[in-house]
């Protein structure tokens, strides 16, 4: 976390207060209680207004992309695209399309090949994403990805807002996705999700919108979480007793979520005059929630005490913006987890923090069987 955000990290880490004000960044939230008070109180604290994500993502990605939406159009968008995720949609999604690629990993390994997880991961959530916006795998590959990551990586905590030449940047990236997406759509082909989200009844905009905010949120913090959790089995030695009791293996990847929190941080404007905790808010406050450090102060990661169960799944938010994501990230974590338990000796030859992103990552970690 320290090599993404050098400065951003520790300033937020400072001192022990649950809320506080911080001058040129906001309100900040370090307390898990507060931090879903304001993620549930939607009347106060919104996804649009100063500060908020609709300030970074809207002239990107235009009006209607869930993440910059509130009340009952975010809730009617959320209610067409959630046969998209539906567990068992997902789930077959994600055998299906990973089947193959996670084969050839058990045999890399058990070949002795040295294999970097990261290189690995980023192709299987290119996978599912390519199937749910309409690419073919060889469009979404190892360059596009790297292209949408350098839009997220020009988000910075103390600039509210894109520049006009990052815009500019980050719209070309997202058009060239869109064109593929439009004529998936346009054909109406419903074994492609474009296709579907016709079928379910979204227009051509939000569809497209929809597939930009999917590509947004659903590829880096896959690519983040995998390699880290796997560094976090391997480094604490959970590794062997996780792949020999297969029942702590939901509490271990909640333990690693709770405690990498890939999306470490959410972002609201308020609304109206309210209060977090004894801190008193007005409209135009820019809040900051720093779930990493919430979930951090729980305790370092430990399968066995499971002290994530309390948290209601935080790392994936609360309330009407809920990550909708969620079943497909668990589909994935799940599939290539089980297939590097199969490697109860796995072990890792070298690794690299990645820098300059927004979510925090290795570049690179290379294990042996
Ligand atoms: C480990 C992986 C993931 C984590 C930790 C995560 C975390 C989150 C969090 C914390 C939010 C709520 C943000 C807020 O309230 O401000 C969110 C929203 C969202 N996520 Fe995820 N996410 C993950 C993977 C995915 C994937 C794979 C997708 C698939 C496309 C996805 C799609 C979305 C969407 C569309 C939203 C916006 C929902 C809305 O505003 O109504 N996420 N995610």
């Amino acid at each position: 976390m320290r090599a993404a955000h050098p400065l951003a990290y520790p300033a937020l880490k400072a001192g022990n207060r649950a809320v506080t004000r911080v001058p040129g960044l906001g309100v900040l939230v370090r307390d898990a209680r507060l931090l879903r008070g304001v993620l549930m109180n939607t009347a106060s604290f919104t996804k649009t207004g100063p500060g908020s994500p609709a300030d970074l993502w809207t002239p990107v990605l235009g009006p209607s992309v869930l993440l910059n939406m509130e009340g009952a159009d975010h809730l009617a968008l959320r209610r067409q695209l959630g046969p998209l995720f539906g567990p068992a949609y997902v789930d077959d999604m994600v055998k299906e399309s990973l089947a193959a690629p996670l084969v050839s990993l058990s045999a890399r390994l058990r070949a002795g090949e040295p294999v970097d997880l990261v290189a690995e991961v980023r192709r299987y959530a290119s996978i599912a994403i390519s199937r749910l916006v309409g690419l073919t795998d060889e469009v979404m590959d190892d360059d596009l990805f790297r292209r949408v990551a350098s839009i997220t990586s020009m988000v910075r905590l103390s600039k509210p807002r894109l520049s006009p030449p990052q815009i500019e940047r980050a719209r070309a990236v997202m058009a060239e996705l869109g064109a593929h997406a439009e004529r998936a759509y346009r054909a109406a082909d419903e074994s492609t999700v474009p296709g579907r989200m016709r079928a379910l009844g979204l227009t051509e905009t939000q569809a497209m919108g929809a597939v930009g905010a999917f590509v947004l949120t659903g590829t880096e913090t896959l690519v983040s979480y995998i390699p880290r959790l796997v560094c976090l089995l391997v480094d604490s030695g959970w590794l062997p007793a996780i792949a020999a009791d297969r029942a702590l293996v939901e509490q271990a990847i909640a333990e690693g979520l709770r405690v990498t929190t890939p999306s470490p941080v959410m972002l609201r404007s308020v609304v109206t005059d309210d209060a977090i905790g004894t801190v008193r808010v007005r409209p135009g406050d820019r809040v900051i929630l720093a779930t990493f450090a919430a979930n951090r102060a729980l305790g370092p990661f430990d399968p066995d005490a499971n002290t994530a169960a309390t948290l209601k799944q935080l790392w994936f938010g609360a309330g009407t913006h809920f990550c909708l994501g969620a079943p497909l990230a668990m589909a994935q974590i799940r599939s290539v987890l089980d297939a590097l338990l199969q490697f109860p000796s796995l072990s890792i030859e070298s690794r690299k923090a990645a820098r300059g992103v927004l979510i925090p990552s290795y570049a690179r970690v290379v294990v042996r069987a």
